[in-house]
């Protein structure tokens, strides 16, 4: 079986160098008709240019394939889907990828630095999306790809912008999977790790020469097949190595409702609040509150079995 994308239409942001441009070739080689979207700016978001779009573009074409160009900023979403609608009639595919960096601790922070970051990934990311989704919805089909980072999921010194825009991304894809469930649009998140313009002052060459964006590629890809049945999922993927990530809640601790709990009373249960032992994995609102509608519906005893009953009467 080759997996195949004829008659699909994909726009793919940033898509003039490092992952996006990896993105763009192999969905082009696999009969995707591509819009190769890229500002052409600098790694910290100056400048603008077509030469990477048109580079990308050109490979496409001479290995056989279909691609047109576009350069507008990423927060332009509607010309982005314009340039699909224009060139293809239509639009299946949106790998939200472009992005920059603006590096700097956060007591030094300005608000130019976080308004750019967020700009261009979190608002850039919903823009493309968002002007797409109509056109998604109408045909009944979409596939949405975001694309947050380890810094995001788990925080990194010196990237609070980065961090709260690509965390925010995963927030974003998770809401528009719930939306696009009932309308045939999949949302998934992927945190790659690959070599690039962006990672080749912070990584020792060595790393990097394993860390190719064609091994991140594949995953992204199937994610935007139509025999792909995942939404509302978070990958890692670099080098090879291809993991998916989902919450973890501890069975926690119910104090029962009818009678004060003090800050000694969390104190003191502070372990149990903290023990990950038969931990749960919450994937919707609806089982997040879960436990504290058991709570409130069992008010002398407390939430749960763990509940210390010798406290609940
Ligand atoms: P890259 O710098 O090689 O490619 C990013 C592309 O986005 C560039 O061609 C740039 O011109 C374009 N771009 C920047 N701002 C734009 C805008 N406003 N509108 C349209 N295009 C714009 O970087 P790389 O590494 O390929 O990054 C791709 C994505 O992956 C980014 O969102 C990045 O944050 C994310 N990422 C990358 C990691 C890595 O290890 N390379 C790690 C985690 C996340």
């Amino acid at each position: 079986m080759a997996l195949r994308f004829d008659q699909r239409v994909a726009i793919v942001t940033g898509a003039g160098n490092g992952l996006g441009r990896s993105h763009a070739l192999l969905l082009g080689s696999l009969g995707a008709k591509v819009v190769v979207n890229d500002l052409g700016g600098g790694a910290h978001g100056d400048g603008k240019s077509s030469t990477a779009a048109d580079a990308v573009v050109a490979e496409i074409i001479a290995a056989g394939g279909e691609a047109v160009a576009n350069y507008d900023s990423v927060e332009h979403g509607e010309r982005i889907v314009q340039t699909a609608l224009d060139a293809f009639g239509t639009v299946d595919i949106v790998i939200n990828n472009a992005g920059i960096l603006r590096d700097v601790s956060f007591h030094k922070m300005t608000q130019a630095d976080w308004d750019l970051i967020l700009k261009v990934h979190l608002t850039g990311s919903m823009s493309v999306s968002h002007a797409a989704w109509p056109i998604m919805r109408d045909k009944g089909y979409g596939r949405i790809i975001m694309t947050t980072s380890a810094a995001g999921l788990y925080g990194n010194f010196g990237q609070a912008n980065y961090c709260a825009a690509k965390l925010g991304l995963a927030g974003l894809a998770n809401c528009l999977a719930e939306e696009g469930r009932s309308k045939g649009i999949q949302v998934n998140t992927i945190a790659p790790i690959a070599a690039s313009r962006l990672t080749e002052t912070i990584m020792p060459p060595e790393l990097l020469a394993n860390l190719k964006p064609e091994h991140v590629s594949p995953l992204v890809a199937w994610l935007c097949h139509e025999d792909c049945e995942q939404t509302k999922g978070i990958f890692e993927v670099g080098a090879g190595y291809i993991s998916q990530l989902r919450w973890e809640r501890t069975q926690g601790q119910s104090f029962p409702l009818g009678k004060n709990f003090s800050v000694d009373d969390v104190a003191n249960k502070w372990n149990t609040i903290g023990d990950f032992t038969n931990a749960g994995h919450p994937a919707t609102v609806n089982d997040s509150f879960a436990p504290i509608l058991h709570n409130i519906n069992n008010p002398r005893l407390g939430g749960n079995e763990f509940i210390d009953l010798d406290e609940a009467v």
